[in-house]
């Protein structure tokens, strides 16, 4: 028995890194997904890796986040379907890391545009569509909107910032049966660190060790990793749990790695 029978998700940036692998999980746990992204050519390469006896549980539907009425039909595309949506996992994501002095305005907007207004559009069209019979809403948010970080100015805005947003959520759902949560991963290996480690001016391998210095338990994140957590919260085992913010982060949160 799976962990997801009968739940129907939404996924956001389902084409790449975690939203795939969270993609993946769930489908394995027995959901009915639709994987929403920009990309559609990483997103037929998402489904491709679906074993074949559950692909016709996973949809493909190009959205961009920034858009109310993509987000809509991909909600629409899930009640068609499926009947239901259960569970949405608002995930899509951008960086445009730069110092803040230096950092163009086109960027700062675009990042609040996709990692702001893009989970507030994904939720809330989620969230009509749950109203009847309750459902879990899942945000992803990032150790960089519980702290500063030198280089990801807008980015770490943008991420505390839908940390509020689950908590509102949380709280306007409760009377409906709806839950949110947040997740907030460390360094996770997808491609998002490989191109912030280019920024860096540094190697890929001399990048991964720099950043595993802040890692108490001596790794970056692996996407399932962080599946595990997303499965949990989207789960019934989760009945529970709103308004939490989960981190997933070896232990990065949780002070210095030394005295000195
Ligand atoms: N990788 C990390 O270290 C890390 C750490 C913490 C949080 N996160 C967050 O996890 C989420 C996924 O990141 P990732 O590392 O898998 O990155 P990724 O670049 O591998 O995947 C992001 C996906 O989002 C899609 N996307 C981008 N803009 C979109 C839009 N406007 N509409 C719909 N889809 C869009 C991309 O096409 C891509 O498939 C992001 O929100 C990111 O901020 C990542």
């Amino acid at each position: 028995m799976g962990r997801l029978d009968g739940k129907v998700a939404l996924i956001t940036g389902a084409s790449s890194g975690l939203g795939r692998a969270a993609a993946l999980r769930f489908l394995r746990e027995g959901a009915r997904v639709v994987l929403g992204d920009v990309d559609v050519q990483g997103g037929a390469e998402a489904l491709a890796a679906v074993p074949a006896e559950s692909r016709a549980n996973g949809l493909f539907q190009r959205l961009d986040v920034s858009r109310e009425e993509d987000c809509q039909a991909a909600v629409d595309a899930a009640l068609q379907r499926w009947g239901q949506l259960d569970i949405a996992l608002a995930n899509a994501g951008i960086g445009a890391p730069g110092f803040l002095a230096a950092l163009a305005r086109s960027d700062w907007e675009r990042v609040l545009a996709v990692n702001l207004t893009g989970v507030f559009l994904t939720t809330r069209c989620a969230f009509r569509a749950m109203q009847g019979r309750g459902g879990s809403l899942l945000v992803m948010s990032s150790v960089a909107g519980l702290e500063g970080t030198p280089s990801l100015g807008a980015y770490g805005a943008s991420k505390a910032g839908v940390l509020q947003l689950v908590k509102t959520l949380a709280l306007e759902g409760a009377r409906y049966g709806i839950r949110a949560n947040a997740v907030c991963p460390v360094w996770t290996d997808t491609p998002m660190v490989d191109a912030f480690i280019k920024v860096m001016g540094l190697g890929r391998e001399a990048g991964r060790a720099r950043l595993l210095k802040d890692i108490p338990l001596g790794r970056l994140a692996t996407p399932e990793d962080v599946a595990n957590a997303c499965l949990y919260l989207a789960s019934d085992e989760a009945a529970f749990v709103t308004g939490v913010t989960l981190p997933v982060d070896g232990g990065h949160t949780a002070g210095r790695t030394s005295a000195g």
